[in-house]
Protein backbone atom coordinates (compact mmCIF):
# COMPACT_ATOMS: atom_id res chain seq x y z
CA UNK A 1 0.00 0.00 0.00
CA UNK A 2 1.53 3.17 -0.88
CA UNK A 3 0.63 6.35 0.95
CA UNK A 4 1.10 9.82 -0.24
CA UNK A 5 0.38 13.28 1.16
CA UNK A 6 0.03 16.54 -1.50
CA UNK A 7 -1.70 19.82 -1.57
CA UNK A 8 -4.73 19.82 -3.51
CA UNK A 9 -8.71 19.98 -3.10
CA UNK A 10 -9.98 16.83 -1.49
CA UNK A 11 -13.31 17.53 -3.39
CA UNK A 12 -11.97 17.13 -6.85
CA UNK A 13 -9.27 14.21 -6.08
CA UNK A 14 -9.58 11.38 -8.28
CA UNK A 15 -9.89 8.43 -5.97
CA UNK A 16 -12.62 5.32 -5.30
CA UNK A 17 -13.47 6.34 -1.62
CA UNK A 18 -12.74 10.10 -0.42
CA UNK A 19 -12.62 10.70 3.29
CA UNK A 20 -13.36 13.72 5.30
CA UNK A 21 -13.42 14.24 8.66
CA UNK A 22 -15.92 16.07 10.75
CA UNK A 23 -15.59 16.98 14.58
CA UNK A 24 -18.02 16.82 17.46
CA UNK A 25 -20.10 20.47 17.80
CA UNK A 26 -18.23 21.32 14.05
CA UNK A 27 -20.08 23.75 12.78
CA UNK A 28 -21.95 22.19 9.81
CA UNK A 29 -22.51 25.67 7.82
CA UNK A 30 -18.81 26.24 7.42
CA UNK A 31 -17.48 26.90 4.12
CA UNK A 32 -16.09 23.35 3.62
CA UNK A 33 -18.97 21.57 4.50
CA UNK A 34 -21.08 24.04 3.08
CA UNK A 35 -19.52 23.31 0.40
CA UNK A 36 -19.73 19.55 0.81
CA UNK A 37 -23.71 19.59 1.21
CA UNK A 38 -23.84 21.82 -2.08
CA UNK A 39 -22.48 18.69 -3.81
CA UNK A 40 -24.61 16.37 -2.58
CA UNK A 41 -27.78 18.16 -3.00
CA UNK A 42 -28.06 20.07 0.09
CA UNK A 43 -28.80 16.82 1.85
CA UNK A 44 -26.07 16.72 4.40
CA UNK A 45 -27.51 17.46 7.74
CA UNK A 46 -30.55 15.44 6.82
CA UNK A 47 -28.63 12.07 6.60
CA UNK A 48 -25.98 13.49 9.33
CA UNK A 49 -29.52 13.09 11.12
CA UNK A 50 -31.07 9.65 9.83
CA UNK A 51 -27.55 8.19 10.11
CA UNK A 52 -27.26 9.42 14.05
CA UNK A 53 -24.25 11.26 13.27
CA UNK A 54 -22.74 13.89 15.27
CA UNK A 55 -18.63 13.75 15.03
CA UNK A 56 -18.39 11.56 17.71
CA UNK A 57 -15.14 9.28 17.36
CA UNK A 58 -16.19 5.72 16.10
CA UNK A 59 -19.12 7.43 14.22
CA UNK A 60 -19.08 7.43 10.19
CA UNK A 61 -21.53 8.95 7.50
CA UNK A 62 -21.31 6.93 4.06
CA UNK A 63 -22.72 9.05 1.31
CA UNK A 64 -23.23 7.74 -2.83
CA UNK A 65 -21.08 10.55 -3.78
CA UNK A 66 -22.67 12.79 -6.71
CA UNK A 67 -22.00 15.52 -9.30
CA UNK A 68 -18.81 17.46 -8.21
CA UNK A 69 -17.39 14.90 -6.27
CA UNK A 70 -14.73 12.50 -8.14
CA UNK A 71 -15.17 9.61 -6.61
CA UNK A 72 -17.89 6.66 -5.94
CA UNK A 73 -18.51 7.69 -2.08
CA UNK A 74 -17.86 10.04 0.39
CA UNK A 75 -17.04 8.82 3.89
CA UNK A 76 -17.24 11.24 6.53
CA UNK A 77 -15.80 10.22 10.18
CA UNK A 78 -16.07 11.70 13.54
CA UNK A 79 -13.09 12.45 15.02
CA UNK A 80 -13.72 13.66 18.28
CA UNK A 81 -13.30 17.18 20.87
CA UNK A 82 -11.45 19.30 18.54
CA UNK A 83 -9.78 19.89 21.97
CA UNK A 84 -8.66 17.04 23.08
CA UNK A 85 -4.98 17.27 21.97
CA UNK A 86 -4.20 13.46 21.19
CA UNK A 87 -4.49 11.54 18.16
CA UNK A 88 -6.86 8.74 19.04
CA UNK A 89 -9.84 10.08 16.83
CA UNK A 90 -7.48 10.59 14.28
CA UNK A 91 -6.59 7.01 14.22
CA UNK A 92 -9.53 5.58 14.58
CA UNK A 93 -10.87 7.36 12.04
CA UNK A 94 -8.37 6.14 9.74
CA UNK A 95 -9.46 2.59 10.77
CA UNK A 96 -13.01 2.87 10.00
CA UNK A 97 -11.32 3.88 6.36
CA UNK A 98 -9.32 1.03 5.94
CA UNK A 99 -12.12 -0.92 6.76
CA UNK A 100 -14.80 0.90 4.43
CA UNK A 101 -12.80 0.55 1.14
CA UNK A 102 -12.62 -2.92 2.44
CA UNK A 103 -16.06 -3.32 2.02
CA UNK A 104 -16.86 -1.46 -0.79
CA UNK A 105 -13.79 -2.63 -2.50
CA UNK A 106 -11.98 0.50 -3.06
CA UNK A 107 -8.99 0.55 -4.26
CA UNK A 108 -7.39 4.24 -4.12
CA UNK A 109 -8.10 6.45 -0.49
CA UNK A 110 -8.08 10.21 -0.81
CA UNK A 111 -8.58 11.67 2.82
CA UNK A 112 -8.45 15.35 3.93
CA UNK A 113 -4.69 15.37 6.23
CA UNK A 114 -6.72 15.64 9.63
CA UNK A 115 -6.39 18.60 12.18
CA UNK A 116 -4.84 21.44 9.71
CA UNK A 117 -6.95 24.19 10.91
CA UNK A 118 -6.42 23.29 14.85
CA UNK A 119 -3.77 25.29 17.42
CA UNK A 120 -2.60 22.13 18.81
CA UNK A 121 -1.49 20.15 15.42
CA UNK A 122 1.65 19.22 14.63
CA UNK A 123 2.25 17.84 10.89
CA UNK A 124 4.74 16.03 11.22
CA UNK A 125 2.70 13.62 14.17
CA UNK A 126 -0.52 13.67 12.47
CA UNK A 127 0.67 12.63 9.06
CA UNK A 128 2.73 9.78 11.60
CA UNK A 129 -0.45 8.84 13.19
CA UNK A 130 -2.58 8.74 10.26
CA UNK A 131 -0.14 6.52 8.07
CA UNK A 132 0.43 4.26 11.32
CA UNK A 133 -3.32 3.43 11.20
CA UNK A 134 -3.69 2.79 7.45
CA UNK A 135 -0.70 0.47 7.43
CA UNK A 136 -1.70 -1.14 10.93
CA UNK A 137 -5.54 -1.37 9.69
CA UNK A 138 -4.66 -3.23 6.84
CA UNK A 139 -2.42 -5.95 8.00
CA UNK A 140 -3.37 -9.71 7.25
CA UNK A 141 -1.98 -12.89 8.27
CA UNK A 142 -3.28 -15.04 5.90
CA UNK A 143 -0.30 -17.54 5.74
CA UNK A 144 -2.22 -20.89 6.53
CA UNK A 145 -5.30 -19.72 4.61
CA UNK A 146 -5.31 -21.63 1.46
CA UNK A 147 -7.47 -19.05 -0.11
CA UNK A 148 -6.02 -15.29 0.43
CA UNK A 149 -7.92 -12.60 1.60
CA UNK A 150 -7.25 -9.61 -1.13
CA UNK A 151 -6.57 -6.47 0.34
CA UNK A 152 -7.93 -4.28 -2.06
CA UNK A 153 -6.69 -0.87 -1.25
CA UNK A 154 -3.45 -0.42 -2.98
CA UNK A 155 -2.78 4.04 -2.64
CA UNK A 156 -3.85 6.39 0.30
CA UNK A 157 -3.27 9.89 -0.76
CA UNK A 158 -4.02 12.26 2.90
CA UNK A 159 -4.31 15.63 0.90
CA UNK A 160 -3.61 18.98 2.32
CA UNK A 161 -4.31 22.27 2.42
CA UNK A 162 -0.76 23.82 2.72
CA UNK A 163 2.25 22.94 1.36
CA UNK A 164 4.22 23.31 4.33
CA UNK A 165 2.31 21.05 6.21
CA UNK A 166 2.50 18.70 3.20
CA UNK A 167 6.40 19.07 3.53
CA UNK A 168 5.96 18.07 7.26
CA UNK A 169 3.68 15.31 6.79
CA UNK A 170 5.95 13.38 4.37
CA UNK A 171 8.45 12.66 7.13
CA UNK A 172 6.03 11.58 9.22
CA UNK A 173 5.04 9.42 6.59
CA UNK A 174 8.19 7.55 6.60
CA UNK A 175 8.75 7.19 10.09
CA UNK A 176 5.03 5.44 9.83
CA UNK A 177 6.40 3.03 7.78
CA UNK A 178 9.61 2.10 10.00
CA UNK A 179 6.97 1.70 13.05
CA UNK A 180 4.53 -0.37 10.88
CA UNK A 181 6.94 -2.75 9.90
CA UNK A 182 8.20 -2.94 13.59
CA UNK A 183 4.72 -3.51 14.76
CA UNK A 184 4.06 -5.88 11.09
CA UNK A 185 7.47 -8.53 12.63
CA UNK A 186 5.63 -8.64 15.83
CA UNK A 187 2.48 -9.50 14.94
CA UNK A 188 3.61 -12.32 12.28
CA UNK A 189 5.71 -13.61 14.74
CA UNK A 190 2.75 -14.24 17.65
CA UNK A 191 0.03 -15.15 15.13
CA UNK A 192 2.23 -17.94 14.04
CA UNK A 193 1.45 -20.96 15.43
CA UNK A 194 3.41 -22.54 18.29
CA UNK A 195 4.35 -25.46 16.11
CA UNK A 196 6.46 -23.28 14.02
CA UNK A 197 7.23 -20.79 15.98
CA UNK A 198 9.15 -22.46 18.09
CA UNK A 199 12.65 -21.39 19.93
CA UNK A 200 14.62 -22.49 17.39
CA UNK A 201 12.36 -20.86 14.91
CA UNK A 202 12.29 -16.98 17.22
CA UNK A 203 16.18 -17.81 17.25
CA UNK A 204 16.70 -18.06 13.25
CA UNK A 205 14.24 -14.80 13.44
CA UNK A 206 16.98 -12.94 15.19
CA UNK A 207 20.04 -14.32 12.95
CA UNK A 208 17.98 -12.89 10.35
CA UNK A 209 17.24 -9.13 11.72
CA UNK A 210 21.39 -9.51 12.08
CA UNK A 211 21.52 -10.06 8.05
CA UNK A 212 19.50 -6.89 7.24
CA UNK A 213 20.85 -4.88 9.38
CA UNK A 214 23.92 -3.76 7.50
CA UNK A 215 26.16 -4.86 10.42
CA UNK A 216 24.67 -3.03 13.27
CA UNK A 217 23.07 -5.77 14.88
CA UNK A 218 25.10 -8.80 16.20
CA UNK A 219 23.43 -11.80 18.13
CA UNK A 220 24.49 -14.67 20.70
CA UNK A 221 22.62 -17.39 20.99
CA UNK A 222 23.47 -20.07 24.38
CA UNK A 223 21.76 -23.65 23.54
CA UNK A 224 21.01 -25.48 26.95
CA UNK A 225 24.54 -26.35 27.06
CA UNK A 226 25.76 -22.76 27.13
CA UNK A 227 22.85 -21.65 29.41
CA UNK A 228 23.64 -25.07 32.03
CA UNK A 229 27.69 -23.49 31.96
CA UNK A 230 25.97 -19.91 32.72
CA UNK A 231 23.61 -21.60 35.72
CA UNK A 232 20.73 -20.57 34.05
CA UNK A 233 18.52 -23.02 35.55
CA UNK A 234 15.46 -21.11 36.77
CA UNK A 235 15.26 -20.92 32.66
CA UNK A 236 16.41 -24.43 31.95
CA UNK A 237 13.45 -25.91 34.36
CA UNK A 238 10.44 -23.97 32.65
CA UNK A 239 12.12 -25.97 29.32
CA UNK A 240 12.93 -29.45 30.92
CA UNK A 241 9.38 -30.47 29.72
CA UNK A 242 9.28 -29.91 26.51
CA UNK A 243 10.88 -32.00 23.76
CA UNK A 244 11.38 -28.21 21.92
CA UNK A 245 15.40 -27.30 22.10
CA UNK A 246 15.40 -23.73 24.37
CA UNK A 247 17.91 -21.07 23.32
CA UNK A 248 18.83 -17.77 25.04
CA UNK A 249 18.63 -14.79 23.09
CA UNK A 250 20.62 -11.52 23.09
CA UNK A 251 20.69 -9.20 20.07
CA UNK A 252 23.19 -6.46 20.55
CA UNK A 253 22.53 -2.73 18.06
CA UNK A 254 25.62 -0.51 18.62
CA UNK A 255 25.50 3.12 16.43
CA UNK A 256 27.96 4.02 14.12
CA UNK A 257 28.83 7.51 16.45
CA UNK A 258 29.42 7.02 20.24
CA UNK A 259 25.91 5.86 22.04
CA UNK A 260 24.53 8.19 24.91
CA UNK A 261 23.06 5.38 26.67
CA UNK A 262 22.55 1.62 27.02
CA UNK A 263 19.51 0.14 26.99
CA UNK A 264 18.24 -3.55 27.81
CA UNK A 265 15.34 -5.08 26.56
CA UNK A 266 13.88 -8.26 27.40
CA UNK A 267 11.42 -9.95 26.61
CA UNK A 268 9.34 -13.20 27.66
CA UNK A 269 9.83 -15.73 25.11
CA UNK A 270 7.49 -18.54 26.16
CA UNK A 271 6.19 -20.23 22.60
CA UNK A 272 4.02 -22.00 24.18
CA UNK A 273 2.30 -21.91 27.29
CA UNK A 274 0.50 -24.92 28.32
CA UNK A 275 0.64 -24.26 32.21
CA UNK A 276 3.13 -27.20 32.92
CA UNK A 277 2.09 -29.74 34.81
CA UNK A 278 -0.06 -27.01 36.66
CA UNK A 279 -1.80 -27.54 33.52
CA UNK A 280 -4.18 -24.60 32.16
CA UNK A 281 -7.82 -25.42 31.16
CA UNK A 282 -8.49 -25.75 27.69
CA UNK A 283 -10.06 -21.92 27.45
CA UNK A 284 -6.93 -21.08 28.85
CA UNK A 285 -4.57 -22.71 27.05
CA UNK A 286 -6.06 -21.70 23.72
CA UNK A 287 -4.25 -18.44 22.88
CA UNK A 288 -1.08 -19.33 24.55
CA UNK A 289 1.04 -19.28 21.60
CA UNK A 290 0.81 -15.47 22.13
CA UNK A 291 3.26 -15.92 25.49
CA UNK A 292 5.86 -15.31 23.14
CA UNK A 293 4.84 -11.33 22.90
CA UNK A 294 7.32 -9.48 24.55
CA UNK A 295 9.92 -11.62 22.84
CA UNK A 296 7.99 -10.65 19.50
CA UNK A 297 7.88 -6.88 20.18
CA UNK A 298 11.87 -6.61 21.18
CA UNK A 299 12.27 -8.89 18.02
CA UNK A 300 9.87 -6.32 15.91
CA UNK A 301 11.88 -3.05 17.72
CA UNK A 302 15.31 -4.76 16.44
CA UNK A 303 14.08 -5.14 13.04
CA UNK A 304 13.98 -1.54 12.74
CA UNK A 305 16.81 -0.23 14.44
CA UNK A 306 18.95 -0.29 11.01
CA UNK A 307 16.91 2.19 9.91
CA UNK A 308 16.26 4.50 12.84
CA UNK A 309 19.67 4.37 13.71
CA UNK A 310 19.65 5.73 17.57
CA UNK A 311 21.91 6.58 19.29
CA UNK A 312 21.90 4.49 22.15
CA UNK A 313 23.20 0.84 22.58
CA UNK A 314 20.56 -1.52 23.21
CA UNK A 315 20.55 -5.05 24.15
CA UNK A 316 17.49 -7.20 23.43
CA UNK A 317 17.54 -10.75 25.66
CA UNK A 318 15.32 -13.56 24.86
CA UNK A 319 15.11 -16.81 26.86
CA UNK A 320 12.76 -19.04 24.28
CA UNK A 321 11.14 -22.10 25.78
CA UNK A 322 7.98 -23.91 25.48
CA UNK A 323 6.32 -24.54 28.85
CA UNK A 324 4.82 -28.34 28.81
CA UNK A 325 3.93 -31.23 30.88
CA UNK A 326 5.97 -34.00 30.28
CA UNK A 327 7.45 -36.87 32.84
CA UNK A 328 10.69 -34.98 32.47
CA UNK A 329 8.55 -31.70 33.28
CA UNK A 330 9.20 -29.54 36.26
CA UNK A 331 6.86 -30.45 39.49
CA UNK A 332 5.30 -28.01 41.77
CA UNK A 333 7.15 -28.20 45.17
CA UNK A 334 10.43 -28.50 43.45
CA UNK A 335 13.06 -26.19 43.94
CA UNK A 336 15.60 -24.47 41.36
CA UNK A 337 18.28 -22.20 42.08
CA UNK A 338 18.48 -19.07 39.39
CA UNK A 339 22.38 -17.67 37.86
CA UNK A 340 22.36 -15.29 40.77
CA UNK A 341 22.58 -18.24 43.37
CA UNK A 342 18.76 -17.14 44.50
CA UNK A 343 16.79 -20.23 45.37
CA UNK A 344 12.81 -20.55 44.17
CA UNK A 345 10.73 -22.81 45.11
CA UNK A 346 8.22 -23.26 41.93
CA UNK A 347 4.75 -24.06 43.61
CA UNK A 348 2.89 -23.13 40.07
CA UNK A 349 4.49 -24.29 37.21
CA UNK A 350 2.36 -22.31 35.12
CA UNK A 351 3.89 -19.50 37.15
CA UNK A 352 6.94 -20.03 34.18
CA UNK A 353 7.23 -16.23 32.86
CA UNK A 354 8.92 -14.75 36.17
CA UNK A 355 11.09 -18.10 36.28
CA UNK A 356 12.66 -17.76 32.35
CA UNK A 357 12.98 -13.86 32.87
CA UNK A 358 14.70 -14.27 36.26
CA UNK A 359 17.74 -15.60 34.52
CA UNK A 360 17.33 -13.12 31.90
CA UNK A 361 17.76 -10.11 34.00
CA UNK A 362 20.48 -11.56 35.58
CA UNK A 363 22.01 -12.15 32.32
CA UNK A 364 21.00 -7.89 31.29
CA UNK A 365 22.86 -6.75 34.13
CA UNK A 366 25.89 -7.95 33.24
CA UNK A 367 26.27 -4.98 30.41
CA UNK A 368 25.36 -1.98 33.46
CA UNK A 369 22.65 -0.79 31.03
CA UNK A 370 21.14 2.47 31.98
CA UNK A 371 17.53 1.43 31.35
CA UNK A 372 16.31 -2.02 31.87
CA UNK A 373 13.12 -3.05 30.53
CA UNK A 374 10.84 -6.08 29.95
CA UNK A 375 7.52 -6.78 28.61
CA UNK A 376 5.68 -10.04 29.63
CA UNK A 377 2.21 -11.48 29.14
CA UNK A 378 2.95 -12.39 32.52
CA UNK A 379 -0.36 -12.54 34.32
CA UNK A 380 -4.19 -12.96 34.12
CA UNK A 381 -4.38 -10.85 36.95
CA UNK A 382 -3.59 -7.80 34.79
CA UNK A 383 -6.05 -8.51 32.85
CA UNK A 384 -8.25 -8.52 35.93
CA UNK A 385 -6.93 -4.73 36.68
CA UNK A 386 -6.68 -3.54 33.30
CA UNK A 387 -9.08 -5.29 31.22
CA UNK A 388 -7.87 -6.41 27.73
CA UNK A 389 -6.98 -3.39 25.99
CA UNK A 390 -4.53 -1.63 29.04
CA UNK A 391 -0.77 -3.12 29.49
CA UNK A 392 0.03 -2.60 33.15
CA UNK A 393 3.35 -0.81 34.17
CA UNK A 394 5.72 -0.98 37.13
CA UNK A 395 8.74 0.72 37.87
CA UNK A 396 11.53 1.20 40.79
CA UNK A 397 11.96 4.87 39.13
CA UNK A 398 9.70 8.07 39.05
CA UNK A 399 11.25 9.34 36.23
CA UNK A 400 11.77 6.55 34.06
CA UNK A 401 7.95 5.43 34.68
CA UNK A 402 6.44 8.74 33.85
CA UNK A 403 8.70 9.00 30.28
CA UNK A 404 7.25 5.49 29.47
CA UNK A 405 3.50 6.30 30.21
CA UNK A 406 4.37 9.99 28.14
CA UNK A 407 5.54 7.91 25.27
CA UNK A 408 2.76 5.17 25.55
CA UNK A 409 0.26 8.29 25.12
CA UNK A 410 2.08 9.43 22.14
CA UNK A 411 2.33 6.51 20.18
CA UNK A 412 -1.19 5.62 21.11
CA UNK A 413 -0.96 2.38 23.54
CA UNK A 414 -2.79 1.91 26.68
CA UNK A 415 -0.49 2.11 29.70
CA UNK A 416 -1.42 2.50 33.32
CA UNK A 417 0.98 2.46 36.32
CA UNK A 418 0.65 0.13 39.27
CA UNK A 419 2.54 0.00 42.68
CA UNK A 420 5.19 -2.44 43.87
CA UNK A 421 3.63 -2.16 46.99
CA UNK A 422 6.51 -3.25 49.34
CA UNK A 423 5.14 -4.79 52.16
CA UNK A 424 3.20 -7.65 49.58
CA UNK A 425 6.91 -8.99 49.08
CA UNK A 426 6.02 -11.47 52.27
CA UNK A 427 3.26 -12.52 50.25
CA UNK A 428 6.03 -14.90 48.01
CA UNK A 429 8.17 -16.08 50.96
CA UNK A 430 8.85 -19.39 51.11
CA UNK A 431 9.33 -21.94 53.43
CA UNK A 432 12.17 -23.58 52.16
CA UNK A 433 13.05 -21.57 49.63
CA UNK A 434 14.71 -17.52 49.10
CA UNK A 435 11.08 -17.04 47.59
CA UNK A 436 8.14 -18.60 46.17
CA UNK A 437 6.97 -18.12 42.34
CA UNK A 438 3.11 -17.59 43.19
CA UNK A 439 1.81 -15.58 45.93
CA UNK A 440 -0.19 -17.10 49.42
CA UNK A 441 -3.11 -15.04 48.65
CA UNK A 442 -5.22 -15.28 46.21
CA UNK A 443 -5.28 -11.37 45.39
CA UNK A 444 -3.09 -8.63 44.00
CA UNK A 445 -1.16 -11.32 40.96
CA UNK A 446 -0.05 -8.45 38.74
CA UNK A 447 1.75 -7.32 41.84
CA UNK A 448 3.44 -10.24 43.45
CA UNK A 449 4.53 -10.91 40.17
CA UNK A 450 6.27 -7.63 39.53
CA UNK A 451 7.78 -7.96 43.01
CA UNK A 452 8.75 -11.62 42.30
CA UNK A 453 10.67 -9.93 39.48
CA UNK A 454 12.36 -7.43 41.21
CA UNK A 455 13.72 -9.55 43.37
CA UNK A 456 16.54 -10.20 40.61
CA UNK A 457 17.08 -6.25 39.77
CA UNK A 458 20.23 -4.81 41.76
CA UNK A 459 19.73 -2.13 43.93
CA UNK A 460 20.82 0.62 41.41
CA UNK A 461 19.43 -0.50 38.43
CA UNK A 462 16.39 1.56 36.39
CA UNK A 463 13.78 -1.07 35.54
CA UNK A 464 10.27 -0.79 34.41
CA UNK A 465 8.01 -4.19 33.83
CA UNK A 466 5.58 -4.08 31.11
CA UNK A 467 2.43 -6.70 32.03
CA UNK A 468 1.01 -7.03 28.29
CA UNK A 469 -1.23 -10.03 28.77
CA UNK A 470 -3.98 -8.17 28.07
CA UNK A 471 -3.33 -5.91 24.96
CA UNK A 472 -0.85 -8.18 22.87
CA UNK A 473 -3.57 -10.30 21.87
CA UNK A 474 -6.38 -9.30 20.89
CA UNK A 475 -9.18 -12.09 21.42
CA UNK A 476 -11.91 -9.10 19.85
CA UNK A 477 -11.07 -6.39 17.99
CA UNK A 478 -9.82 -3.34 20.43
CA UNK A 479 -10.17 -0.75 18.23
CA UNK A 480 -11.27 0.00 14.47
CA UNK A 481 -7.66 -0.23 13.30
CA UNK A 482 -6.51 -2.52 15.86
CA UNK A 483 -7.87 -5.83 14.56
CA UNK A 484 -8.27 -9.13 16.46
CA UNK A 485 -4.77 -11.21 17.02
CA UNK A 486 -1.70 -10.36 17.54
CA UNK A 487 -1.37 -6.45 18.21
CA UNK A 488 2.63 -5.71 18.01
CA UNK A 489 2.15 -3.87 21.74
CA UNK A 490 5.14 -2.09 22.79
CA UNK A 491 7.21 -1.73 19.66
CA UNK A 492 5.15 1.91 19.14
CA UNK A 493 5.99 3.02 22.52
CA UNK A 494 9.49 1.57 22.29
CA UNK A 495 10.51 3.40 19.33
CA UNK A 496 8.79 6.17 20.67
CA UNK A 497 11.16 6.39 23.44
CA UNK A 498 14.35 4.92 22.05
CA UNK A 499 13.90 7.79 19.39
CA UNK A 500 13.71 10.55 21.94
CA UNK A 501 16.90 9.75 23.58
N1 LIG B 1 1.14 -16.69 30.27
C1 LIG B 1 0.38 -16.61 31.44
C2 LIG B 1 -0.34 -15.27 31.63
C3 LIG B 1 -1.36 -14.88 30.58
C4 LIG B 1 -2.71 -15.06 30.83
C5 LIG B 1 -0.97 -14.29 29.40
C6 LIG B 1 -3.65 -14.68 29.88
C7 LIG B 1 -1.90 -13.91 28.45
C8 LIG B 1 -3.23 -14.10 28.69
C9 LIG B 1 1.27 -16.85 32.68
O1 LIG B 1 2.35 -17.66 32.48
C10 LIG B 1 0.42 -17.49 33.71
O2 LIG B 1 -0.05 -18.55 33.47
N2 LIG B 1 0.23 -16.82 34.83
C11 LIG B 1 -0.57 -17.32 35.89
C12 LIG B 1 0.14 -17.06 37.18
C13 LIG B 1 -0.45 -17.75 38.37
C14 LIG B 1 -0.25 -19.25 38.27
C15 LIG B 1 0.19 -17.21 39.61
C16 LIG B 1 -1.92 -16.60 35.84
O3 LIG B 1 -1.95 -15.42 35.56
O4 LIG B 1 -2.92 -17.27 36.06
ZN1 LIG C 1 1.90 -19.74 32.69
ZN1 LIG D 1 3.11 -17.69 30.51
Amino acid sequence: MQITCSKGDILQSQADLIVIGVYENEDWDNPFLTRVNELINGKLTKLAKTQEFSGKIEESLLLSAKNGIASDYLLILGLGSQTANDLIGFRDACGIAVQTARRLGSQIIAIEFFGEDSDTFQATATAQAMAESFLIASYNFDVYKTKKDLSTITAVTIIGENSHDVKKAKNGIEKARLIADGVTVARDLVNTPAQDMTPTRLSQVAKEITQISKGSVKIKLFDKEKCKKKNMNAFLAVAQGSNEPPFFIELIYKPSKPAKKIIALVGKGITFDSGGLSLKPGQHMETMKCDMAGAATVLGVFSTLARLNPRVEIHGYIAATENMPSGNAIRPGDIVCASNNTTIEIANTDAEGRLTLADAFIQAQKIKPDYLVDLATLTGACMVALGEEVAGLMSNNRDFATTLLEKAQTAGELLWELPLVASYDKLIKSEVADVKNIPSVPYGGVLTAGLFLQRFIGPNQIWAHIDIAGPAFAEREFASYLTKGATGYGVRTLIKWIESM
